[in-house]
């Protein structure tokens, strides 16, 4: 009897560990979520101070300017070279923008690109 009790008891002990660590983990994606998100924001605004001009209303231009949806999850560095560097018709960024900027940036533009 004793012995099936305390049977009972651990068994009980490990669901309700296994529930803390779930929660827990539950508790950091959802952390990490917001904090994408919050990016997601900055970098919203930014775009619509300093890049929606050339590039378009919510990443649409009419095919003068590089289309941003393009940019796949490879391609980070191209991105921050050519945003840091500036290419032909585009200027660079390069002392205008933080490297925290330029992260929040690419966060918003990889929320609406085409191949997520
Ligand atoms: C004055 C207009 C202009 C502004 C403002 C501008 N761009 Fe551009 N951007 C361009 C043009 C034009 C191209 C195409 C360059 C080419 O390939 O000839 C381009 C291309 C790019 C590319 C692709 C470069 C590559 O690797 O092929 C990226 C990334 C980019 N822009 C990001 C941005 C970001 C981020 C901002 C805002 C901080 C921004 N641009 C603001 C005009 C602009």
């Amino acid at each position: 009897m004793a012995i099936e009790m305390a049977e009972v008891l651990l068994k009980m002990r490990t669901v309700a560990y296994r529930a803390i660590v779930i929660g827990a983990i539950l508790v950091s994606v959802q952390a990490a979520f917001s904090q994408d998100r919050d990016k997601i924001e900055a970098g919203a605004d930014l775009y619509n101070m300093y890049c929606s001009p050339c590039h378009g209303d919510g990443l649409i231009n009419t095919g003068q300017t590089f289309d941003l949806r393009r940019l796949t999850a490879n391609d980070r560095a191209r991105f921050e070279n050519s945003v840091l560097t500036g290419k032909n018709q585009m200027p660079p960024w390069k002392g205008v923008l933080t490297s925290e900027q330029i992260d929040q940036l690419w966060h918003f533009i990889r929320h609406h690109a085409f191949q997520k």
